[in-house]
C-alpha cells in the first residue's frame, strides 16, 4: 500500500482532469435546503469551477448555471439573497423563474430571433435528509453516490438540527492533500495534541466503505465531538458533536488552492445557548485549521521533486487507501 504520486497534488493538468471527471460528474453538497425557505431566496456558488444557482420559485426548487446566455456575464453574485427578477447586469435582460427569457429590452428589429431559444441552462439538483445538493453532469444518482452513508446516518436526527452559520476557510494546498489528511487520524497526536487528550486513541478505529470513510474514537470527559467524523466521495464531510453537527465542502479553487465551506446546525438555537454555540463553532474550526500548516509543508516537497512514494499504514491510513483508489478508478 503506497501513497499517491506527487505530480497527482501538483500538476495542473491532472488538476484539469479532477475538475471534469470528478468534480463536474459528481453530486456536490451545496448547503441546508432551508436556506432556501421563500419564493425567490438563492445560493449562488460554483461547482467544478463553475457558476451555478439554486433558487426557490413559485413550482419548488430550480437550479441553473449563473451564466448568462448572451455575453455569458454572471447573473447573480455569489452568496445568498433573495429576488424578484433575474435580471442581468450587464444588458438587462430578464428571465423568469422557470429560466425561461422574458425581455430583451433595446435589441432592435430581428426576425431570426427566438426568444424561447434563450432559456437559461439548467443543473440536476436533490435533496437528501435536507442538504441540498447540485450536480452538472452526475455519474449516478445521488443516492448511489451517498453508498454506504445513507444506512450509516439512519439513526441520526438530522433533520432535527437547524442551520446557524456557514465559515469559509482557504489555505494553499491541493484539495488531494487536505482531504487525505482529514481521512485518517493518525495525525491526531502529532497536529492535534488537545483533541488527542480528549479521545481515546488507543481504541480510534478507521474504516472505509461503499461512498464514505468512517472514524470513531470514545470521547473521553470534556470533548465537544461525539466521537464520530464521516467523509464521503468525493469532497463532503459531517461531523456529529453534542447537540449538532458540522458539513463541508472540500472545494478546489485550483490545483494549490482549496476553499473549505462549512455549515453549523444545532438541534438548541435559542438564545441561551448562543455562547456555547459559538464556542462550538470556535472549537471546530480551530481543529481544522491545525491542519493547515502541515498540508501546506505537504504541498511543498511534492512539488520540488524531493519527495518519492512512502508507504500507508494497515491500521490508520485504510481511508487514505479507499480515496486514493477511487481517485485511480477514475482516472484509468
Ligand atoms: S451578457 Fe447578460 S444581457 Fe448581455
Ligand atoms: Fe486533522
Amino acid at each position: 500500500m503506497r501513497n499517491l504520486d506527487p505530480v497527482h497534488y501538483t500538476s495542473p493538468d491532472i488538476h484539469r482532469a479532477d475538475i471534469d471527471s470528478i468534480f463536474a460528474r459528481s453530486w456536490q453538497l451545496i448547503g441546508p435546503a432551508s436556506r432556501l425557505r421563500q419564493r425567490g431566496d438563492y445560493i449562488a456558488t460554483e461547482i467544478a469551477g463553475q457558476k451555478v444557482f439554486v433558487r426557490q420559485t413559485r413550482d419548488g426548487i430550480r437550479a441553473f448555471r449563473n451564466v448568462c446566455r448572451h455575453r455569458g456575464a454572471r447573473l447573480l453574485p455569489e452568496g445568498t439573497g433573495r429576488c424578484n427578477t433575474i435580471r442581468c447586469p450587464y444588458h438587462q435582460w430578464v428571465w423568469g423563474e422557470d429560466g425561461s427569457l422574458l425581455n430583451v429590452p433595446w435589441w432592435g428589429d430581428d426576425p431570426d430571433f427566438e426568444m424561447s431559444d434563450w432559456a437559461l441552462d439548467t443543473v440536476e439538483w436533490d435533496i437528501w435528509r435536507g442538504l441540498l445538493f447540485v450536480a452538472i453532469d452526475p455519474a449516478q444518482s445521488l443516492e448511489a453516490q451517498l453508498g454506504d452513508t445513507i444506512p450509516e446516518l439512519a439513526d441520526e436526527p438530522l433533520e432535527t438540527f437547524q442551520w446557524t452559520c456557514e465559515e469559509v476557510l482557504t489555505f494553499d494546498a491541493n484539495w488531494k492533500i487536505y482531504t487525505d489528511n482529514f481521512v485518517e487520524g493518525y495525525h491526531i497526536p502529532g497536529i492535534h495534541p488537545e483533541f488527542h487528550a480528549a479521545i481515546d486513541f488507543d481504541a480510534f478505529s478507521t474504516t472505509a466503505h461503499d461512498g464514505l470513510v468512517r472514524m470513531t474514537a470514545p470521547p473521553k470527559q470534556g470533548l465537544f465531538y461525539r466521537g464520530k467524523w464521516l467523509w464521503m466521495w468525493p469532497n463532503w464531510t459531517l461531523s456529529l458533536f453534542e447537540g449538532g453537527m458540522n458539513t463541508s465542502r472540500i472545494n478546489p479553487i485550483d490545483h494549490r488552492r482549496t476553499e473549505l465551506i462549512y455549515n453549523f446546525y444545532f438541534a438548541d438555537t435559542s438564545p441561551e445557548t448562543s455562547e456555547a454555540r459559538a464556542k462550538t463553532i470556535a472549537d471546530n474550526l480551530q481543529v481544522v485549521r491545525e491542519d493547515f500548516e502541515v498540508c501546506l509543508e505537504t504541498q511543498k516537497n511534492y512539488e520540488s521533486g524531493g519527495y518519492r512514494p512512502g508507504p500507508l499504514s494497515p491500521r490508520h491510513e485504510q481511508g487514505v487507501k479507499y480515496f486514493q483508489d477511487r481517485l485511480r478508478a477514475v482516472s484509468d
